[in-house]
């Protein structure tokens, strides 16, 4: 006959081997190797042995736990095993799965990124001012008169308490330079808003890049040299620049500039890009007696502004004939510049 552990061990092991769940595995190891287990009753009989029985049930004793320990192992993982099957039998692992959607920049902020990495690498460091302006900021400070037409509320967005919104980013140029002494060197993107009719070429808000210069001795050389290579790095050292007399009020001379190239389309003719011009000395006062100093001496500083609008910029570039597509968030245009 066989010892009563023997019995215990492969009463265990048929009963864990039948366990069909983890509930009944658990009943079984609580009920045979629990603290209070019938196998594990034996090893505090063990004290109350003979000594020639010892050695004898302890051997049972191992060998019996270290085998329904085993069992109950190997009882657990197929459970688990089982378990995972039943979940994933509800799966249908041949339905396409969802995609995860990529998004992808404005052209308008790809434009932007390439104008300011260029500039970037010509030293100028960026600078912003807010949307919501004085009207001195807009007008005044940059040397234009109380009645000139830009400063008609029929073009110009007026607030109730008289500011405005910024009809140009040029207002920039007065905040830096009110903020810090020469030597300058800035770019300055931003929206600006006008009370424009939308169509296929303006819109009431509308985005551009203000650029300031000042140092001693800065030239209309170095603004052209600036230029001229901003102009070849953004649309092919094949482009022609071409510099037009114009007017500003806040730059003295002004220019308007023109570029024409084969890469852009309608490249046969000239296209108008940029304003710019060599900063005038009113500007420069009004700055100083803002400030309340004279660091921008007229005499000893010098500096070139420019201002390019960055919309228009894009629609050469990309060839987008209609302004209104930047701002009616179509997927089927803007999928075109993922
Ligand atoms: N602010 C002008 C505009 O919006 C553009 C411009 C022209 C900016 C000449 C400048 C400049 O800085 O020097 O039409």
């Amino acid at each position: 006959m066989s010892h009563e552990l023997e019995q215990l061990r492969d009463a265990a092991l048929s009963e864990i081997g039948g366990a069909g769940d983890e509930q009944t595995l658990e009943a079984a190891r609580v009920r045979y190797l629990g603290r209070a287990g019938s196998i594990s009753a034996w090893a505090d009989r063990m004290k109350s042995l003979s000594k020639e029985e010892k050695p004898v049930v302890g051997k049972l004793l191992n060998e019996a736990r270290t085998s329904v320990t085993a069992a109950i192992a190997e009882a657990a993982d197929r459970l688990r095993a089982a378990k995972e099957a039943r979940e994933l039998a509800d799966i249908d692992i041949s339905l396409p799965g969802t995609a995860a959607e990529l998004g992808s920049l404005h052209p308008l902020t790809q434009m932007l990124d390439r104008a300011i990495s260029i500039f970037r690498r010509m030293g100028f460091a960026l600078a912003e001012g807010p949307d919501v302006e004085t009207e001195w900021h807009c007008f005044d400070a940059l040397n234009t008169a109380p009645d000139h037409p830009a400063r008609n509320e029929q073009d110009t967005f007026y607030l109730p308490d008289g500011r405005l919104l910024r009809t140009h980013t040029s207002t920039v140029q007065i905040r830096t330079m009110e903020k810090a002494p020469p030597p300058i060197r800035v770019i300055a993107p931003g929206a600006a808003y006008r009370r424009d009719e939308v169509d296929a070429t303006h819109s009431a808000q509308f985005h551009q890049i203000e650029g300031l210069y000042v140092d001693e001795k800065v030239s209309i050389g170095d603004l052209k040299g600036t230029l001229e290579f901003f102009l070849h790095e953004l649309f092919g050292a094949e482009t022609q620049v071409r510099f037009r007399p114009h007017y500003f009020p806040f730059t003295e001379p002004s220019f308007e500039i023109d570029v024409k190239s084969k890469a852009l389309k309608g490249g046969e003719k000239w296209l108008e890009m940029c304003g710019c011009g060599m900063v005038h000395p009113a500007v420069f006062e009004q700055v100083n007696s803002a400030r309340g100093d004279t660091a921008y001496d007229p005499k000893k500083w010098s500096g070139f502004a420019f201002g390019l609008g960055m919309d228009r910029l894009a629609m050469i570039l990309f060839g987008i004939p209609d302004l209104r597509y930047f701002a009616a968030n179509d997927l089927r245009f803007l999928r075109q510049f993922a």
